[in-house]
């Protein structure tokens, strides 16, 4: 800021809007005011320029304590994901704005850091070394991204993570099993992603393999095992289904049960299926929507909406 002046021959430079600076004038109340408000407002700058960590560069976070690669962990040691890898990972997820991204054992945070810089998105790390999870939220200042991205420190074992809708992970295979049960029971459609591991029996839905390394996803599937009624919205034509769940999976039979369902998993609350009775081919797409399943089913050549109620 330029600071304009005026001289007066003779006399010290007297600032324009401050007079009495550097003479004895008396203050009028008026400026006793100006003054006390300007001394607060630059108060006010500093401290937000230091809060907002104007200048803490990554360098400045790793003088307090660099972590190194291969180091041990509570459940699994800390080798962060390369960058190219974090990028797809989030790409599978399909990652946007109004997600929010869960990374369970955060390290150095750079997948939740990459989650908001790189997609927008809210994140949350999940770290429990107190260092590294200090290392990383600092990391998140330096990022710039500390409206959207925290680390806590805590045991993804006992952290309730059940408001994200994207969880990604890098730990161990045994590890993704025993957080299995839980994932199962997130919302239908959050995505899973993981760097390496894969879940035992439960198959990814998506796979990525390169040299960059591996990555799976799974989308937690909805619950539509059971007895399926599906009736004609405006028509008289009705048919049932009785399927069988394993994960994504569905399989099960039509009407009295001779003829089996083909083709049929579950994506989240989307349910494809396919069966033929004779030479009728049917070909169901359809959405849960509460209890129901909104379909359009194609009976041979013709489409139509049917409503699948459950028994
Ligand atoms: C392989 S690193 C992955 C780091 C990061 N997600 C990435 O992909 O770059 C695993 C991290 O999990 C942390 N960790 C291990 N067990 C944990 C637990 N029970 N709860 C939280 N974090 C844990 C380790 O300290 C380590 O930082």
């Amino acid at each position: 800021m330029t600071l304009l002046s005026v001289n007066f021959p003779g006399s010290r430079r007297v600032h324009p809007n401050r007079p009495w600076e550097g003479s004895n004038m008396p203050m009028s109340p008026r400026h006793r005011l100006q003054r006390a408000w300007g001394l607060g407002l630059l108060l006010i700058v500093g401290i937000a320029a230091q809060a907002l960590g104007a200048e803490t560069s990554r360098q400045d976070c790793e003088k307090s304590y660099k972590p190194s690669t291969g180091q041990p962990g509570k459940d699994v040691v800390w080798v962060p994901t390369n960058d190219p890898l974090v990028t797809r990972m989030l790409e599978m997820a399909r990652v946007g704005k109004s997600d929010l991204v869960y990374d369970l054992g955060a390290g150095d945070g750079k997948i939740a850091i990459a989650a908001a810089k790189q997609f927008g998105a809210r994140a949350v790390g999940v770290e429990y070394n107190p260092e590294m999870a200090q290392l990383a939220q600092c990391f998140v200042r330096a990022e710039g991204v500390a409206d959207k991205v925290k680390v806590i420190q805590g045991d993804i074992f006992e952290t309730d993570f059940s408001a994200a809708n994207v969880v990604t992970l890098y730990l161990l295979p045994e590890l993704n099993l025993k957080l299995r049960p839980t994932l199962l029971k997130m919302k239908p459609g959050t995505r899973v992603v993981s760097h390496s591991f894969l879940m035992d029996d439960w198959r990814p839905d998506e796979s990525s393999v390169s040299t960059d390394g591996s990555a799976y996803l799974w989308i937690v599937p909805a619950d539509v095992s059971g007895k399926w009624t599906f009736k004609q919205q405006r028509g008289q034509d009705s048919f049932d289904v009785k399927l069988v769940q394993t994960f994504q999976k569905l399989s099960g039979k039509v009407g009295k049960g001779s003829d089996d369902v083909t083709n049929a998993e579950v994506r989240g609350n989307q349910v494809e299926m396919m069966f033929s009775e004779g030479d009728v081919h049917t070909r169901l797409k359809g959405e849960l929507k509460g209890n129901r399943i909104e379909a359009q089913v194609t009976r041979n050549d013709s489409t139509s909406t049917y409503i699948g109620t459950r028994s």
